[in-house]
């Protein structure tokens, strides 16, 4: 019998939230970049939502400069360090670290996520990501002057992933003998050398940490470029995708789980899990007054020629209190999706060209819209495009910390289980549990060898 399709839940912990001015309201905490009671806080609700991952994004260097949108580049605590944090006060929610294969080591990165496994008991997750071209602050943060591009990147990332897959596997289970009366404290024909050498790294092995519960940790890859869409099609078990509307998510899904096929990779056991902010109340109404809210607190002067060169038609005589809907015609919301979505956020066809230039100002509105409304309205909406297969799962990128995460666990989390899309209780307490996929066999145990030659 085959299992019944779950929607994945994921909650990425960016200290102050997600939103260029939501961190403006009164009541948002902003105190928790190196908080440890507000990372607690979090963990405890993720887990009381049954979600599936905690996911900890990664910077490598800090841009002083940066406010609003991209605020959490300033500052961001060690991924590993959070995790084995977070490992100590939860039971069964995944944990996700992100390293940059560009610079980050294999080995170190292998034994860190490896230890985290096992103190978690099988509940460690890798994000890979090779880094923006053209960002060069993290390559001059480790001996470097530019960020490496192109192919060379992922030939560095397949380097990268190839020693950790390998530096996993290099002690079989059954390795622990405690034979007090032989005096065998561990058999060493289970441990083996992985001899990697590579253009980038060179390796040896072993490890010097047992097989991780999971056997192999389950790999996270985000990227937009064509060798991204290999890398994941190859190495990844999730991917961590934009959300831009339903019919291009549902075009992207497909796309996407087609690199699987050269791999002989089951789609069912790949997920794609877009990063989305939701505004959660009570009501609808509710919902749409806090969005408005946030957006009125957006810092930028209104700027009628990004408006113009967005909606490709020159604004820039028009009142900025005038309505868009009085302005521009059907044509003008059929070629832009995201003047819909934009209506939908706000609720109501009150926008301004004001509002329009605040909905664009907040980066990352175009290309990961929010959801706004009451926990029903936002539960249907994940619904719908978890059955179009738009999606596989939703991380949450909470528009302020910290009542957002709640708001979403009590409104949104109690709807979805209702629809019958999502866990009432953990069924397992890995990761690799949560995403139903198995351990994989270790390529150096005889059997296994064996197998995969056949
Ligand atoms: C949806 C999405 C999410 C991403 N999240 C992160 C992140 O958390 N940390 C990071 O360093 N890079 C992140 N990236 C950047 C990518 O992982 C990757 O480094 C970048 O897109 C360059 O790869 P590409 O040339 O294949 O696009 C993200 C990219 C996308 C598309």
């Amino acid at each position: 019998m085959t299992k019944k399709r779950l929607l994945k839940l994921a909650y990425s912990a960016w200290p102050t939230a997600r939103h260029a001015s939501a961190w403006r309201l009164p009541e948002a905490f902003n105190n928790g970049t190196v908080d440890p009671v507000y990372l607690a806080d979090t963990a405890r609700a993720v887990e009381r939502g049954l979600f599936d991952y905690y996911f900890m994004g990664n910077a490598i260097s800090s841009t002083p400069d940066a406010q609003g949108f991209w605020h959490n580049d300033v500052f961001k605590l060690e991924g590993f360090t959070v995790a084995s944090y977070v490992a100590a006060i939860t039971r069964n929610v995944g944990l996700v670290v992100t390293v940059n294969s560009s610079y980050q080591d294999p080995f170190d990165t292998a034994r860190a996520i490896v230890s985290l496994d096992h103190l978690s008991n099988g509940r460690a997750g890798l994000n890979i990501v090779t880094g923006l071209e053209g960002v060069d602050a993290p390559a001059q943060n480790y001996g470097q002057v530019k960020h490496i591009t192109g192919d060379e990147k992922y030939r560095k990332a397949r380097e990268f992933i190839s020693v950790i897959n390998g530096l996993s596997d290099s002690w079989e289970d059954g390795y622990f003998l405690d034979d007090r009366a032989a005096g065998r404290f561990i058999d060493t024909s289970k441990a083996h050398a992985i001899d990697f050498k590579g253009d980038h790294f060179s390796v040896r092995g072993p490890l010097n940490l047992p097989r991780p519960p999971q056997g192999q940790i389950p790999i996270i890859h985000a990227g937009g470029s064509e060798a991204s869409f290999q890398y994941g099609g190859e190495f990844a078990d999730i991917r961590f995708s934009p959300f831009v509307s339903t019919e291009w998510n549902i075009e992207y899904y497909r796309k996407v789980k087609s690199y699987l096929e050269p791999f002989g990779r089951d789609p069912d056991s790949f997920f794609i899990i877009p990063g989305i902010t939701f505004f959660v109340a009570g009501t609808d109404v509710e919902a749409h007054r806090k969005f408005r809210e946030v957006q009125d607190l957006v810092v930028s002067q209104y700027a009628p020629a990004q408006v113009s060169a967005l909606v490709g038609r020159d604004v820039s005589g028009i009142d900025g209190h005038e309505k868009i809907v009085d302005v521009l015609d059907t044509s003008d919301f059929e070629k832009h999706q995201w003047l819909r979505t934009a209506l939908a956020a706000f609720g109501d066809e009150q926008v301004t060209f004001r509002d329009l230039f605040r909905y664009i100002a907040n980066k990352g509105h175009l290309n990961q819209p929010p959801v706004v409304g009451s926990g029903k309205t936002v539960a249907n909406w994940i619904a719908e495009n978890f059955e179009a297969r738009a999606l596989d799962g939703v991380k949450l990128f909470p528009p302020y910390a910290r009542t957002p995460l709640d708001a979403f666990v009590d409104l949104v989390v109690p709807e979805l289980q209702r629809l019958g899309i999502y866990k009432t209780s953990y069924e397992a307490s890995t990761l690799r549990g949560h995403l139903g996929i198995e351990r994989p066999a270790n390529r150096f145990t005889e059997g296994a060898s064996r197998l995969a030659a056949e």
